[in-house]
């Protein structure tokens, strides 16, 4: 039998106490124990950003004067307190429209791109799989362009029987994945992170 879904769960309270904007927060920071992928001075894009706890986690890491990207199709509240975060409300499947903001940034890479994204679910677990896999194939896409080749892509999955059409191009571009379930994923949740390394 599974456990009932209950939303006030630890990660929740931990987040609230910790003043992170959502426990995701918690799967982020796990990823970093393991994989120590940020690392200050670099500047980081994360995609699916809202309502913002990956910046915080990754903008603390980082330090104030690196350059935070956060993209979302929701608006996020900009008060973060941190000076060296900058939003865009856009889908990640508006390319031409993120390629113009992140050329008004004046960045022409990123040390590590960052995804938490999922749209929300329809209860047909094979349509909201193949949905995770159209957004992550976006977000390669995005990627190749501006991602500092030899460095890191973390994305969320929700796994299910097409993965391999994500991870096929996946390999074709990354050197190493390496996959990861936090222990602040819910118990019956079907997501997983992709740690994707480059090519060299
Ligand atoms: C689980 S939430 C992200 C939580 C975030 N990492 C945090 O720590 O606060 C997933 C986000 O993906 C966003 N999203 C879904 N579809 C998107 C799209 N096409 N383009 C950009 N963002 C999208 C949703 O709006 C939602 O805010």
């Amino acid at each position: 039998m599974t456990r009932p879904y209950i939303i006030q769960d630890p990660y929740f309270k931990k987040a609230k106490e910790l003043w992170y904007r959502a426990r995701s927060a918690f799967k982020l920071l796990e990823i970093q124990d393991k994989y120590k992928i940020l690392q200050p001075r670099m500047k980081v894009l994360d995609v699916g950003a809202a309502p913002g706890s990956f910046l915080q986690v990754i903008a603390k890491i980082v330090g104030s004067s690196w350059m935070v990207v956060g993209i979302d199709i929701q608006k996020i509240d900009p008060n973060f307190g941190f000076p060296n975060i900058h939003l865009l409300q856009e889908s990640v499947f508006e390319y031409d429209a993120i390629r113009a903001y992140i050329k008004t940034l004046g960045v022409e890479q990123f040390d590590c791109i960052t995804s938490d994204i999922a749209t929300s679910t329809t209860g047909i677990t094979g349509v909201d799989q193949y949905k995770s896999i159209e957004l992550n194939l976006a977000i390669l896409d995005v990627a190749r362009e501006f991602l500092r080749p030899g460095w890191t892509v973390i994305l969320k999955v929700f796994v299910g029987e097409d993965i391999l059409d994500l991870i096929h191009p996946i390999k074709a571009q990354y050197k190493k994945l390496s996959r990861m379930k936090p222990k602040s994923c819910r118990d019956r949740s079907f997501e997983e992170y992709f740690i994707c390394q480059w090519k060299m």
